[in-house]
């Protein structure tokens, strides 16, 4: 990840603009002092910087939580935070080149927030959850031009190589997302997907809580799946398939088909590799048969507009509130140069929890830079945190 190492930090009078990157404010961890983040604005994305000390050196670098999608927008706020504050660069990995010629053609890369404030619609849509290489993905696009394919993956190499792919192949049928599929798929509305592909998945024998597939993923998939709709999984894993035969099967869903080393018109760099090993490659093909209650509205993430008692919500950092099937935990406290302080959370779902930043004024309180995801486990802990702050 892009980062630089500088001398000594200093400050900008916030707030500050350089170019045509805007530093909103600069917040700093009230435990440990050498700890800032700034609020940061590029190309009309909010996302902080953080500098903290590492062996006895000040590095500068993006902030995990918010970070933007675009690596090339976090370099260019780098660059511009350390010369606007003339703060001097000792080493870094940050260039000025030019922005990804692939990144900047193309739009297919979208942020999960794209999604869950407009689902698109209009077409059938396709979901890969895991496309690793891609090559099933750029098939089944190339094949189908009228249907609209959402590649979803957590590895960031395998994306950009994908967007590279899609732009010099021409396609306009494919969106890609950085996410985990899993909560992705809650935000899908029902009766809309085609087929959903869960190709190879990793099977993490040793943690099985990661798995794609679970009993909330099936359930989740018959959802978003229209009449007809089909949710394909293959695996060459014994275990995995055993695994997920158990988990369909404690659904007591009737339609279901399983093949052993069936055909399918395009193998994966994975499935070259098992059949030349003559590893068994096993399908379980659920078929959806019916037609599905739409998403009901979760709600909202706002807060009331009302005078906070800093003092007592100060008492929260460090304090962890479970509840049934997930948890908030107040991870950090910083206090802004404008006299407002900035929690990091964690919560949601024990199994999906989210890091979240929340910021308080003397009369106003949100997340910042954009609330949760609009997952059911969020919004539960979303409930709990608004009882939390008003006592
Ligand atoms: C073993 S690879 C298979 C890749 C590809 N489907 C193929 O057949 O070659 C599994 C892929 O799933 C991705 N993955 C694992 N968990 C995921 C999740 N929860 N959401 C999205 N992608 C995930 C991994 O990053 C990895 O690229």
């Amino acid at each position: 990840m892009p980062h630089i190492h500088i001398k000594s930090f200093k400050t900008l009078a916030f707030p500050a603009r350089y170019d045509d990157i805007e530093f909103a404010f600069m917040a700093t961890n009230l435990d440990h002092n050498d700890e800032h983040l700034i609020a940061t604005k590029a190309q009309g994305k909010d996302f902080f910087l953080l500098v903290k000390d590492v062996k006895e050196k000040k590095l500068l670098k993006s902030d995990k939580i918010s970070r933007p999608s675009s690596t090339y927008l976090v370099k260019k706020a780098l660059l511009a935070y350390a010369d606007a504050s003339g703060c001097k660069k000792l080493e870094s990995n940050v260039n000025d080149d030019e922005q990804n010629i692939h990144l900047v053609k193309n739009s297919a890369l979208k942020t999960i927030h794209y999604f869950a404030e407009c689902f698109p619609t209009g077409k059938e849509v396709r979901i890969e959850v895991g496309f690793g290489s891609g090559r099933h993905l750029l098939h089944q696009a190339k094949k189908n031009p009228d249907i609209l394919f959402i590649g979803i993956e957590i590895h960031r190499p395998s994306i950009d190589q994908m967007i590279k792919q899609i732009n010099i192949q021409k396609l306009d049928n494919v969106m890609l997302l950085d996410y985990d599929a899993r909560l992705f798929l809650e935000l899908v509305p029902s009766n809309t997907v085609g087929r959903i592909y869960v190709h190879f998945p990793v099977p993490w024998d040793k943690k099985p809580h990661r798995r794609v597939i679970s009993e909330t993923f099936i359930k989740e998939s018959i959802r978003v799946l229209m009449p007809d709709g089909r949710l394909e999984l293959r695996t060459d894993s014994d275990n995995y398939y055993d695994y997920a035969f158990q988990t369909f099967n404690t659904l007591n869903y009737m339609h279901i088909e399983i093949f052993k080393n069936r055909d399918i018109s395009v193998k994966s760099k994975y499935e070259e590799r098992w059949r030349r090993q003559e590893k068994n490659i096993y399908d379980i093909i659920l078929h959806n048969k019916e037609k599905s209650p739409e998403l009901e509205d979760p709600g909202s993430f706002d807060f009331p507009a009302e005078k906070y008692d800093m003092a007592k919500l100060k008492e929260l950092n460090g304090t962890t509130h479970r509840f049934k099937g997930g948890f908030i935990h107040f991870e950090r406290l910083y206090k802004t140069n404008d006299d407002r302080y900035l929690f990091r959370l964690s919560m949601g779902a024990f199994e999906r929890p989210e890091h979240l930043y929340l910021l308080i004024g003397k009369d106003e309180l949100n997340y910042f830079p954009s609330a949760p995801i609009r997952s059911k486990g969020n919004l539960k802990a979303h409930k709990i945190l608004r009882g939390l702050l008003h006592g």
